[in-house]
């Protein structure tokens, strides 16, 4: 059987660019401009998790405001403005600050423990310890900076930093139930 040659210099071709991938995988990431997705070093694999699961949206000031171009000094340094439900009015965290008391170890315990709302906790319970390693060793890597965020203000206490009310409107016939903050405090 004849092969058409056309056909033979594509599996060629291919297989080239699959030796340029792994080779270029093994070279590892270097700096900020590195591939993002980038699996063989640990702080660049925390980085892209924490980019596509979306813990700037609420942690980074600014990021949601600025097409997610929030200077790198700003990452994960929490947020001033809080979120207001039937919780009270709770502030994302300042988790540059947060994972400098703890270790890997008390990470993985404390990163999958139940928190108030609009925090998506049970998200990160799902992680395996692998990933959430990875976005410890990240934000590790940023260092400490920026302040605590706000206490949080339970309902109908009084909020003195702006706040975004969080509860769906113009409900209609329509009911929502919101699952209620744990009965312990978590910090923050
Ligand atoms: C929708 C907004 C939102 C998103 C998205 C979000 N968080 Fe949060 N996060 C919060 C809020 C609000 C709190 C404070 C909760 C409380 O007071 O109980 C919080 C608290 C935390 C805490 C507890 C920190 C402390 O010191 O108490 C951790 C850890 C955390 N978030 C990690 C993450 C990670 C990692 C991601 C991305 C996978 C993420 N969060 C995404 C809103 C968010």
């Amino acid at each position: 059987m004849r092969i058409p040659s056309a056909a033979v210099a594509a599996v060629i071709t291919l297989a080239g660019l699959a030796v340029a991938a792994v080779a270029a995988s093994a070279a590892g990431p270097t700096g900020p401009g590195a591939p993002l997705e980038a699996r063989g070093d640990s702080i660049a694999h925390g980085r892209y998790l924490v980019t596509i699961s979306g813990c700037h949206d609420c942690h980074t000031a600014g990021h949601l405001q600025s097409g997610g171009h929030a200077p790198a000094s700003d990452w994960l340094t929490g947020q001033t403005v809080g979120f207001q439900g039937p919780w009270g009015t709770t502030y994302p965290a300042n988790l540059r600050l947060t994972v400098q008391s703890m270790t890997e170890t008390q990470w993985l315990v404390f990163a999958r423990a139940e928190k108030r709302p609009p925090m998506p906790w049970f998200n990160l319970k799902e992680m395996s310890d692998r990933d959430l390693t990875d976005i410890y060793r990240f934000i590790r890597s940023l260092g400490p900076a920026g302040k605590p965020a706000p206490a949080a203000v339970p309902p109908g206490g009084k909020v003195n930093t702006p706040f975004i009310v969080f509860e769906p409107q113009n409900l209609g016939g329509h009911t929502v139930t919101q699952v209620m903050p744990p009965k312990s405090e978590p910090r923050g």
